[in-house]
């Protein structure tokens, strides 16, 4: 039993299944009739533990000679849900295919494979997927040679691989997050055996480099700076399903941020799920994020962002180095989650509401036209009206230009799901709701200040709704449209904001004119 009084090897017993064979490549089991190549599966206790191992840095040859025709003539897809860093997983996949030699299907109905890079964060998350599963039975039913993988933080879950195992069994292959690298083999082996593959590690993690990335556009691009988390916020699933906080070598964030410099992008985020923790694994070098931060803003590339960061962590010479803005932009993603002291230390956030307060009147000194944004949570179990009325007036008092907003869901495993979940479902929604009308009017009041003035605008595409009309972001992330030529599409351009809207802001462009200094934070 495991120490919490749950018994999380359950779900990996298979006492009705048959065992086949087994070796030092793992079992082979039939269940149901469906024989399945269990290679490594997830263990929870595994993925909770933290070891003073040093993290290994591998140089990987990610496609090896032989695999490099294994796509040829074959079209892949990839459905990606959840966060930035699985969209940016996903480019990473896309290049390992790239290499493998398979085209990009337009359509599910021409592909060979279709994988799920799927998010574990919550619930609907998960339903999105099983029912995206379900969808794909005909599609498989038709075309039996269609290989259909689900990897992503879902796969790191004992009891989500299990579900699949028995009852979407016509599933081919499940990888994990530490072992996206392994693609290739992973697909060679799905192609030419009829079992299905679990390949999940459990482990801590090491870096991987060299892997290929086929990105997106152009324009903007996700640089991936450290990994993992371990700050195990009560409520919070990615600490297991991904593994401990390992930074990338500086000198390995910084070649391929010039890179992207080299070939023309406007602008880079760096990722990371707590990315102000980065450099506190190194023993060699004492090197934070401020420093790293420091050293990109040398780096001749126009707009650099980051997310997301964790207040406990901003320090006071990352908010210096911030403030010297240049190429580092004003806008800061800081997640507070609740506005209620008492909740934060249930959710073990490691700091109070007065702190995080203290860390935004420390930035406005120091950066005063930033643009915070941020993450909350209803609805945490014990959660009065009182304190959620506190989250309220701690939104009203940062002023938030915008913020993403969530509905607690009880993740399986993590400590928050061991705690009675007594705020009624229909209460969540109502606070939910009261919280995104403030949001809204925030927003709204945020939008307006940039009234009348002149801001930078990098032009990233046409509005999906009306012909003729741009879409970009100012240096802050503000959604602005106006009138153009489709010409101007990857540019800077300078626009006059007309008419702030409570979501995006109505502009005209402006020639010859450089942007508002103090609308800067536009
Ligand atoms: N329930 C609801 N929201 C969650 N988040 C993380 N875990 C949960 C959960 N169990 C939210 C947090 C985090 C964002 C990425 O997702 O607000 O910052
Ligand atoms: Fe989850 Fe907290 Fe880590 Fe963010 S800092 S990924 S919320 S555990």
């Amino acid at each position: 039993m495991a120490k919490e009084g749950k018994d999380y090897s359950k779900y990996f017993d298979f006492s009705g299944a048959k065992i086949i064979s087994e070796d030092e490549n793992g079992r082979i089991i039939r269940l149901n009739g469906r024989d399945i190549h269990l290679v490594s599966e997830p263990n929870y206790r595994q993925e909770k533990q933290r070891g003073k191992e040093q993290v290994q840095v591998h140089y990987e040859n990610a496609v090896p000679d032989e695999l490099k025709t294994l796509g040829a003539g074959k079209k892949y897809l990839i459905y990606t849900y959840g966060c930035q860093m699985n969209e940016h997983d996903t480019e990473v996949m896309r290049g390992l295919f790239d290499e493998m030699g398979y085209a990009q299907a337009e359509d599910r109905k021409e592909a060979d494979v279709i994988l799920l890079n799927t998010c574990a964060v919550r619930e609907n998350a998960e339903d999105k997927v099983f029912g995206e599963l379900g969808h794909l039975k005909t599609l498989k039913t038709e075309k039996p040679e269609l290989i259909l993988g689900v990897c992503g933080c879902m796969s790191q879950e004992a009891s989500v691989v299990n579900r699949i195992m028995q009852k979407y069994a016509y599933v081919d292959l499940i990888f994990g997050t530490h072992n996206i690298h392994r693609l290739p083999h992973l697909l060679q082996e799905a192609h030419f055996g009829k079992e299905m593959v679990v390949e999940v590690w459990s482990k801590e993690g090491d870096i991987i480099e060299n892997l290929p990335k086929k990105r997106a556009e152009g324009l903007r691009a996700w640089v991936n700076i450290m990994y993992g988390c371990d700050k195990f916020c009560t409520y919070c699933i990615v600490p297991y399903t991904r593994g401990k906080e390992r930074s990338r070598l500086p000198e390995d964030v910084i070649a391929e941020v010039r890179e992207l410099a080299r070939q023309g992008y406007k602008e880079i985020t760096l990722l990371g799920q707590n990315v102000n923790a980065y450099g506190k694994d190194f023993t060699d070098r004492n090197y934070r994020f401020g420093d790293l931060m420091d050293d990109i803003r040398k780096i001749d590339i126009p707009r650099v962002r980051f997310t997301t960061s964790h207040p406990r962590d901003f320090d006071d010479h990352l908010i210096e180095v911030l403030a010297r803005g240049g190429n580092l932009v004003e806008h800061i993603h800081l997640p507070v989650q609740s506005g209620s002291s008492e909740v934060l230390k249930r959710m073990s956030r490691k700091y109070n509401r007065e702190q995080y307060l203290e860390l935004v009147r420390k930035i406005r000194a120091a950066i005063p036209n930033a643009v915070l944004t941020t993450d909350i949570i209803v609805g945490f179990p014990g959660e009065t009206e009182e304190q959620f009325e506190e989250t309220l007036s701690l939104v009203r008092e940062v002023k938030f230009a915008s913020a993403f907003t969530f509905i607690y869901s009880p993740r399986e495993g993590t400590p928050a799901a061991e705690m009675t979940d007594d705020v009624p479902y229909e209460v969540k929604q109502r606070r939910l709701l009261r919280l995104n009308e403030l949001i809204a009017e925030l927003s709204l009041e945020s939008n307006r200040e940039l009234d009348g003035r002149i801001v930078e605008v990098l032009v990233e595409g046409e509005s999906k709704t009306k012909a003729g009309v741009l879409s970009g972001r100012t240096r802050s992330n503000k959604l602005i449209h106006f009138e153009g030529p489709k010409e101007w599409i990857g540019q800077f351009v300078n626009v006059r904001v007309t008419a702030p809207q409570t979501w995006y802001i109505r502009a005209e462009a402006v020639c010859g004119e450089t942007a508002d200094a103090a609308a800067h934070a536009g």
